[in-house]
């Protein structure tokens, strides 16, 4: 069975390798100051937070980081989930979608309006979990440089 738990400071060892293989799959790389200080602010709750997800035998096989934020659109915050993934041994076995649902309610709880989040296109994998779970808005995803 999966056991989902809040991110705290003792869980540093078991989410760094998780943390490193997620930014390798998007290709990325951080310093070793910013994953630091993510870390932080998650254990500390810090306006981000996180949960991470064990097997029976305790070993860490994902987790799910999201932020709450005010909207123009809502009296109650929404919920941004921003960062989700599953060890490649155990993908298909219904974490991810548990982990989803951990945020959801977190979110009901914090009277949040909404839970969303953004994805690749080219993301079929998780695509097939979200288009099971949520609604595909249509919007599109822009940003620049500072
Ligand atoms: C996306 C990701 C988090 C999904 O985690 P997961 O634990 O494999 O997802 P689940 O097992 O909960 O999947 C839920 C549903 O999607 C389906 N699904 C998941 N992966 C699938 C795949 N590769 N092919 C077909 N269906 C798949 C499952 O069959 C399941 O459906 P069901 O419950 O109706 O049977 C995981 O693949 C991952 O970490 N990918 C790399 C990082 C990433 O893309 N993160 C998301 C960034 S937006």
């Amino acid at each position: 069975m999966t056991t989902i738990t809040s991110l705290s400071a003792s869980d540093r060892e078991a989410w760094l390798p998780l943390w490193n293989d997620y930014l390798t799959f998007y290709e990325s790389e951080l310093t070793d100051e910013v994953t630091a200080l993510v870390f932080a602010r998650l254990a500390a709750r810090d306006g981000i937070h996180g949960a991470i997800a064990r097997d029976d035998d305790g070993r860490a096989i994902g987790f799910v980081h999201w932020l709450f934020h005010p909207s123009t659109w809502s009296s109650g915050p929404y919920c941004y989930l921003e960062d989700l993934f599953v060890s490649p041994d155990v993908r298909g076995g219904g974490v991810g979608r548990a982990l989803i649902a951990h945020v959801r309610e977190q979110a009901v709880d914090a009277g949040a309006a909404k839970v969303y989040w953004l994805t690749q296109q080219s993301n079929a994998t998780a695509r097939t979990l979200y288009d099971r779970v949520a609604t595909d808005t249509g919007f599109v995803h822009y940003q620049t440089g500072l």
